[in-house]
């Protein structure tokens, strides 16, 4: 299926930019980014974040407080300040053979980092990737990894895959399937996530902040210090 799968993307593929880099860095912050929110989403702000910080130096040199506004509209904001220690990790240290050792690294994005810029044969396994590997039965290897996000995302489906369009139908043993409608991520309207992001963009515009709930938690991942029950961005 491999042949099928790389003849595919090579006609199909998604151009992104991140796919043009080698650099650890770079790729670091694309994937972190991606985590959790939507490519056409994280374009724009890649480009933007590595013309203000191009290195791993450059983060490690930044302040908490400006890491964590650039890095607001992303959404999961501790993503934010992981990255950041992440970078002062590395620049003090350099990169580690393992990965994920450092902060906000899990096995996930310790193999996108080893696949797409130390060439190491891994396959980043997200959701979209599990997807393709357990409707077909195949074990993809690292060299699939970009042509599985791009199938996972635009023909393999969660729900109603588009199989008259896939490479790999011939062979699919799920070829025709529908499925049940999965778990969303959770809803942002009226969620505590809410709650801490009003909270934070208050406090990140230097306004009062009231939701002593959402402090806390805020606090707890780095995001905020409370002091003398003022909150500000750590600096
Ligand atoms: N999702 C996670 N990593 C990705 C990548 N490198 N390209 C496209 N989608 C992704």
């Amino acid at each position: 299926m491999k042949e099928q799968l790389l003849a595919w993307y090579r006609a199909h593929g998604r151009d992104l930019a991140w796919r043009k880099t080698t650099d650890p860095y770079a790729i670091l912050v694309s994937e972190v980014m991606l985590q959790q929110t939507q490519v056409e989403r994280v374009i724009p702000r890649w480009q933007a974040w590595l013309e203000r910080w191009p290195s791993v130096e450059s983060l490690a040199a930044a302040s908490p407080a400006e890491v964590i506004i650039e890095w607001q509209g992303l959404g999961y904001n501790r993503r934010a300040v992981s990255l950041h220690r992440t970078a002062q990790h590395v620049a003090a240290n350099g990169w580690p053979d393992d990965l994920s050792e450092l902060p906000g690294v899990g096995p996930y994005t310790a193999a996108a980092i080893g696949n797409f810029a130390f060439g190491h044969d891994v396959l980043p396994v997200d959701t979209n990737v599990r997807r393709v590997q357990e409707r077909t039965g195949e074990r993809f290897d690292g060299s699939c990894a970009q042509a599985l996000f791009d199938l996972g995302a635009t023909i393999c489906l969660a729900r109603i895959p588009r199989c008259g369009d896939c490479p790999l139908a011939p062979n699919c043993p799920s070829r025709g399937r529908r499925y049940e409608p999965l778990r969303k991520q959770s809803k942002f309207e009226g969620s505590f996530r809410q709650r801490r992001a009003i909270a934070l963009r208050a406090v990140a515009a230097g306004e009062r902040a009231t939701d002593g709930e959402a402090l806390v938690s805020l606090e707890r991942d780095g995001l905020v210090v409370v002091r003398d029950g003022t909150a500000t961005l750590p600096s």
